[in-house]
């Protein structure tokens, strides 16, 4: 599979959110307590970014800024109204102090599949 080197680790603090590009699409990489996720940025609901939104370390979920559904970052289901897709998640490792995103999601996202 191929990963994109995004960004280093210690530019993303425990319980911080980055927005990336990989392969064109927007990514959300969350830290969650020393543990990455990565996520499609576009929530599925009205396509505002989910790293501008808050993310709780204590749940794993992260929360959209502009309507307030909550997905869960392990695998991107939505939890919440009013999304009820999930977003796609993407594979992320970190190796010799970079964080390395795998270029295909889990699935497409909803809105490309329309
Ligand atoms: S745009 Fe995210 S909940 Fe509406």
């Amino acid at each position: 599979m191929s990963m994109v080197d995004v960004m280093p680790l210690d530019g993303i603090p425990p319980g911080q959110m980055v927005r990336v590009e990989v392969g064109g699409q927007p990514v959300c990489v969350a830290n969650v307590n020393g543990t990455l996720h990565a996520v499609h940025d576009t929530c599925t609901h009205a396509m505002a970014s989910l790293s501008a939104g808050w993310l709780d370390p204590d749940t794993g979920r992260i929360e959209c800024p502009r309507h307030g559904a909550a997905f869960r970052l392990e695998d991107g289901a939505a939890l919440t109204p009013p999304a009820t897709a999930a977003v796609p998640v993407f594979p992320v490792e970190v190796q010799d102090g970079r964080v390395l995103i795998g270029a295909v999601p889990s699935t497409p996202h909803p809105f490309d599949t329309e």
